[in-house]
């Protein structure tokens, strides 16, 4: 399971609390409120989908699936 930005070491917990209280609803304004993503960048796409459904916990996705 993918559960957190392995290369800033943030638990998707941790970031969907911040997005809640910043109102960010898309990667680009969560980054602008804390650092994750910055690196491999592989996380991307599943805080989006965290923003998206509330998740925090998902399966890894096939390369199709980020599209
Ligand atoms: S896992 Fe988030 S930048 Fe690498």
């Amino acid at each position: 399971m993918v559960d957190r930005c392995i290369c800033f070491s943030r638990p998707f917990t941790e970031l969907k609390r911040i997005a809640e209280r910043e109102d960010a609803r898309d990667v680009e304004a969560l980054q602008c409120k804390v650092d994750f993503g910055l690196k491999c960048g592989l996380c991307k796409p599943y805080v989006q989908r965290m923003l998206d459904t509330g998740r925090t916990r998902f399966p890894v996705m096939r390369k199709i699936e980020f599209d």
